[in-house]
């Protein structure tokens, strides 16, 4: 049995490793990207004036969190980059199989990715970026220190960015996953509709991003386009909306 494996091959050796660690990876991400959102933020909230204990848990506590976060997101991105990699064939069958997209998988996978990347990109150069501001201002405040005026900006810009994560997620998700085990049946008789998938799904993940990043009429709680990022329960429909919209889209357009 052993003789017949090939290590690139798409169900047998380096593909299914490297598979199974993306989505460990994963899931450790996603997961503490729920709980941020869901668990911990409208807990802080609901602390009030209780600033020290807050203080102090966004020091032990959200340190360690964001740790793991940050980290399991690039290995996420590396983990699911190899994918492409290491499968042998893979980068063939997405750009000959009648066009570059032309397949229900290729665009379905294309999309996953593209939400997954930005996701990263937000992790890294948004959240995390605003997040240390915060945790050092915290410190500071705990030590007896002059509050940072920029800390509660960033504090917003890093939530602004979060939700946006979470909102995205779920459609990622969708994709990631049913690119192999939704879309894959589809063999690309139009590549045109397949193209009209991936460039609607992309305009509107564009505009969702840009919005996140205060582009349309800046951060502040009174610009009313901010509504998806105002609390957990608006990033929820709004996730669930996109989603809605780019499933009857695939449907229509991918099978
Ligand atoms: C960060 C950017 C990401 C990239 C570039 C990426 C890339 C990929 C690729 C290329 C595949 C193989 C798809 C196929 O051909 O069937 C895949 C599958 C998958 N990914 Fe990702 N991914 C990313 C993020 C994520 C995240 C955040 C999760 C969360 C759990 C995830 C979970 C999965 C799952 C469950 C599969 C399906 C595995 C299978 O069916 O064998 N990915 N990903």
């Amino acid at each position: 049995m052993l003789a017949g494996l090939e290590i690139f091959d798409q169900d047998t050796g380096l593909p299914v490793l490297v598979r199974s660690l993306h989505v460990l990876a994963g899931i450790t991400w996603i997961g503490l990207l729920y709980y941020f959102n869901v668990v911990q933020v409208p807990a802080f909230a609901s602390y009030g004036d209780e600033a020290r204990a807050r203080n102090v848990s966004i020091e032990k506590l959200a340190s360690r969190a964001l740790w793991w976060f940050r980290w399991s997101a690039v290995a996420t991105l590396v983990m699911g980059l190899l994918i492409l990699g290491v499968t042998k064939d893979y980068m063939k069958d997405f750009m000959t199989d009648t066009s570059f997209i032309g397949l229900g998988h290729s665009a379905a996978i294309f999309v996953g990715m593209l939400f997954g990347i930005t996701m990263a990109a937000n992790v890294w150069m948004v959240i995390w970026k605003n997040q240390k501001v915060v945790i050092a201002n915290a410190a500071t405040l705990v030590a007896g220190g002059e509050a940072n005026p920029g800390a509660a900006a960033a504090g917003r810009s890093a939530a602004l960015a979060s939700r946006q994560n979470f909102i995205f997620s779920f459609s990622m998700l969708w994709f990631m996953v049913g690119a192999a085990h939704l879309y894959g049946a589809y063999n690309g008789d139009s590549a045109g509709k397949a193209w009209l998938f991936v460039i609607i799904a992309v305009v509107i993940g564009a505009a969702l991003e840009l919005n996140a990043l205060g582009y349309f009429g800046g951060k502040a709680a009174t610009n009313k386009l901010l509504w998806p990022y105002e609390s957990h329960r608006n990033a929820i429909i709004t996730g669930a909306v996109l989603w809605a919209v780019l499933y009857l889209l695939s449907e229509a357009l991918l099978k």
